[in-house]
């Protein structure tokens, strides 16, 4: 059977991402750690749009997460048409003064996990002859350095680089790779991050992660390379490269205090 894995799939952005595959008809299966938020969501779209979704309940941190899930999928015959790369999170504060453990967890979620099962599931499709389409979910953070979140912003970077090079890889293959690269976007992503307070946060009026992931939505069906969310965002990307990293480490620093 043809599915879509979608990762992060219980909250914001991925759970967005379900739906509207879920009212394209694809079948899908879902994977985070929640696992009873993540089965009312799968019974809700099966029963709304008469698709089959199938949760995999996993902390993608774990180290061997990938395999299990790479098992799962062979063992029930699933054929991966898509994959929405999208479980992610952030930390906020001083390198000095942040938990190790959540940022050891985080590098693994945002880097290990997405280069792990983006190689994966770019194998399972060539093996099966699928055309396939993968998306990493980015960040506006991938393209800038902040002292504030410097490993999260470290991790979004490394994605769009790793994105990129294997979108020029697996083109010859058949197989698309986007990143999305959403702006500060309204989900459980600041709460986790502990930035609710910070000034970008306050006061400014965020688009919703069902808009975002429409966005992201539309551009992988054009196997588009990268899709920033909103012209403020695209506008920045492009003035920031006049600029030297420095001085945009400098002003983001500002920007983006917690007090
Ligand atoms: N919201 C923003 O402002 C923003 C901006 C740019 C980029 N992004 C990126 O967008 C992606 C989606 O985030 P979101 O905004 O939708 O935030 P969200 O509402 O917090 O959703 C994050 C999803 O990732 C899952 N996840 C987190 N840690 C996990 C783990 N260890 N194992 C398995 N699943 C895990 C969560 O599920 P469980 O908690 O159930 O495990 C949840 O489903 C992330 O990659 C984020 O970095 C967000």
């Amino acid at each position: 059977m043809n599915i879509v894995l979608i990762t992060g799939a219980s909250s914001g952005i991925g759970k967005e991402f379900a739906e509207i595959y879920a009212k394209n008809k694809a079948n899908l299966l879902l994977v985070a750690r929640s696992g009873d938020k993540l089965k009312q969501i799968a019974a809700n779209l099966s029963s709304a749009y008469a698709i089959q979704a199938d949760v995999f309940v996993k902390d993608l941190a774990e180290e061997n997460a990938v395999e299990k899930l790479m098992s799962y999928i062979n063992e029930k015959g699933y054929e991966v048409t898509d994959l929405i790369n999208n479980a992610g999170f952030g930390d906020y504060g001083s390198i000095i003064e942040t938990d190790w453990a959540k940022e050891n967890s985080m590098i693994h979620v945002n880097v290990v996990t997405v280069v792990y099962l983006a190689k994966g599931i770019a194998k399972h499709m060539i093996d099966k002859n699928i055309k396939g389409k993968i998306l990493n979910v980015g960040s506006i953070a991938s393209f800038m350095p902040n002292a504030h979140m410097s490993i999260y912003h470290a991790t979004k970077a490394f994605v769009l680089s790793f994105s990129l090079g294997i979108r020029e890889d697996l083109k010859r293959k058949g197989i698309t790779v986007t990143t999305l690269c959403p702006g500060v976007t309204a989900s459980g992503f600041q709460e986790r991050a502990n930035i609710t307070k910070a000034s970008f946060i306050k006061g400014g009026s965020m688009p919703t992660s069902k808009e975002v992931a429409e966005f992201g939505y539309k551009h992988l069906q054009r196997g588009s390379a990268v899709a920033i969310h909103g012209f403020k965002n695209r506008f920045l990307v492009f003035i920031m490269r006049f600029l030297s990293k420095t001085f945009v480490t400098a002003v983001a620093y500002r920007m983006s205090s917690n007090d």
